[in-house]
């Protein structure tokens, strides 16, 4: 057979996915499975969102749109940024509808790294922060977050980093994180932006779960004295909004990164659907659907404490909890089995019905943890949390 990209080879298949596959498995096989594996909102897209799609069809917005984005959306991404994060941005030149984080997270690599370039990414982390570096043939370097640290990495550790001969390109950010749901101190983020000014790094600061937060408002990584200039924001209306599977997002960033975007854009997907972005504005801008967010992230905090309570009462020293200080995720410490994260979840969703993802998936320091998702109903989050804590104590 002729080659192929053997870049593939360096990324292994996501581990998320084939424990998905397998839970799909069991259910068509007529099993009862508490779903606790997805990073999907259990609650639907507001219908008043869909009916914005709607319409928008009706109005014959079924053709290619400008590859940047309507003006419409980009105004809509721009007061979000300034009332949710209180910075400014040009939505002529400064702002990129993308599909989604993924895309946006994707048109940021494409657009600052050249192939060899060093790439800092915490370890864990979601799978596509490493898997996407490789594909553009970065070099990536995994930051130790260790749980003993509220899973941030250690300063010295970015420090240390650092290669002799100024290959390192960037620092890639998410918080609050995907699968620890932690978030860094105001004072860590102003000194992690003057490590990349000294160092001339790009922070590229994927903040889709931004506005799911249940301790203090987390600061987006742009918001510092002069950060703009070498930050690149992603972030999508997939977590927050409940669309996942509408597919928009956005990329705010400084314009010779967003030109570089539009390019890979314009020569990828040509744009996002028009009646999508038309129903993405009008999510952004509605306050009677900011309210809706609201509500969804009241009934996160309250499975957040749904756990945290069952966790006391359970009192099991084989599952441990860290409260999540963001996002919709438990990182269930459960390294006093010695297992592996993979077997522990095979066995899990054999023997008690439960899917999960295994910690070792978002990297190395994930191993020996569970990711058990709260987006889902209060129900299947208190039934799946005794279950596991049941199946804990029988090892
Ligand atoms: C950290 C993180 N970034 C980005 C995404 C992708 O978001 P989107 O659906 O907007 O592409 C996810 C999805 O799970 C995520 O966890």
């Amino acid at each position: 057979m002729q080659s192929i990209n053997t870049q593939f080879d360096l990324i292994r298949q996501s581990a998320t996915v084939a424990m998905a596959d397998r839970i799909l498995a069991l259910k068509a096989s007529g099993q009862n499975i508490i779903g606790l594996q997805v990073g999907d909102p259990d609650f639907g897209t507001h219908p008043a969102i869909a009916d914005a799609a709607m319409k928008a069809i009706q109005n014959g917005l079924t053709h290619y749109g400008p590859s940047r984005g309507y003006p419409d959306l980009r105004t809509a991404v721009a007061k979000k940024l300034i009332r949710d994060e209180g910075i400014t941005y040009d939505p002529a030149s400064e702002i990129l509808i993308t599909h989604g984080g993924i895309h946006a997270y994707y048109l940021a690599m494409q657009s600052i790294l050249t192939p060899g370039d060093d790439v800092l990414v915490p370890d864990p982390s979601w799978a596509t922060h490493s898997n996407m570096a490789v594909m553009l043939r970065g070099n990536v370097i995994r930051i130790p977050a260790p749980a003993e640290n509220g899973f941030i990495p250690f300063f010295d550790s970015w420090l240390k980093a650092l290669t002799a001969n100024a290959k390192t390109k960037a620092i890639v950010l998410n918080y609050p994180s995907n699968p620890t749901g932690a978030y860094p101190t105001r004072e860590y983020l102003q000194k992690l932006q003057d490590f990349a000014k000294e160092h001339n790094l790009w922070i590229v600061s994927d903040e889709v779960y931004g506005s799911l937060f249940y301790e203090e408002r987390p600061t987006s990584a742009a918001a510092f004295e002069g950060a703009k200039e070498r930050t690149i924001l992603v972030n999508s209306l997939s977590k927050s909004y409940a669309m996942t599977g509408w597919r928009v997002g956005f990329l705010a960033a400084p314009a010779q990164v967003i030109e570089n975007a539009l390019k890979a854009g314009q020569n990828s997907i040509t744009c996002v659907a028009p009646f999508i972005q038309e129903a993405a504005a009008f999510a952004l801008t509605d306050p009677a659907i900011q309210e809706v967010t609201a509500k969804m992230r009241a009934a996160y905090a309250r499975r957040r404490e749904l756990v945290i309570r069952l966790s006391h009462e359970l009192e099991s020293e084989k599952v441990k909890i860290i409260p999540p200080q963001g996002a919709f995720y438990f990182f269930l410490d459960m390294r006093a089995l010695k297992m592996s994260s993979i077997e522990m979840c095979e066995k899990i969703l054999d023997e008690v019905g439960v899917g999960l993802v295994p910690g070792s998936a978002f990297g190395e320091q994930g191993e020996g943890f569970i990711r058990m998702t709260i987006a889902a109903s209060d129900e299947d989050v208190e039934a799946g949390f005794r279950k596991i804590v049941y199946w804990a104590e029988r090892q």
